[in-house]
């Protein structure tokens, strides 16, 4: 069993840095990418607060490919450039979006979701994933998410 749990003294970027080194124990050793990856999910879902939906989609044959989540059942193949989550594949960059409803093309999993941050995960300078967070709440995400949730990514890259 594991016991991680958020201490909510922290600030947001030592919550990020205790979720990366608990993500980093938790795939350590591990070889199975789809267990790593459910295990992250998890944790993302236990430290990050106000989600409705987080987790991977994975690059597969070019397209991304739904990967081990927590929230409600979501679409399965998104192609590269379309929602955020493909703008994200695409470009290699991270898509802070405060409101979903005005993203061009946003893709809308779960109608609950008002404001998404979807963070690519690179290996050998590759997009080999996205780690996607939605919130039902506008806004609900800043710089200092989008920085925790990269070095999260940087954290797994090796082990998904
Ligand atoms: N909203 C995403 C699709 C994935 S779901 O939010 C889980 C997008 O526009 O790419």
């Amino acid at each position: 069993m594991y016991a991680f749990a958020p201490d909510s003294s922290l600030s947001k970027p030592e919550l990020y840095d205790d979720l990366a080194s608990a993500a980093r124990g938790l795939v350590a050793g591990e070889p199975d990418p789809v267990a790593n990856m459910a295990n992250v999910a998890a944790l993302v879902w236990q430290y990050v607060d106000r989600l409705n939906w987080a987790g991977f989609y994975r690059v597969v044959d070019g397209e991304l490919v739904l990967g081990p989540f927590q929230g409600k059942p979501a679409c399965i193949r998104i192609p590269f450039g379309q929602g955020v989550c493909g703008a994200a594949a695409a470009s290699g960059g991270v898509q802070l979006v405060p409101d979903v409803h005005a993203f061009p093309g946003h893709i809308a999993c779960d109608a609950a979701s008002r404001s998404e941050l979807v963070v690519p995960v690179l290996r050998d300078g590759k997009v080999i994933a996205v780690i996607d967070l939605d919130s039902p709440e506008p806004a609900r995400f800043d710089a200092d998410d989008a920085a925790g949730v990269v070095k999260l990514a940087g954290a797994i890259a090796a082990a998904i």
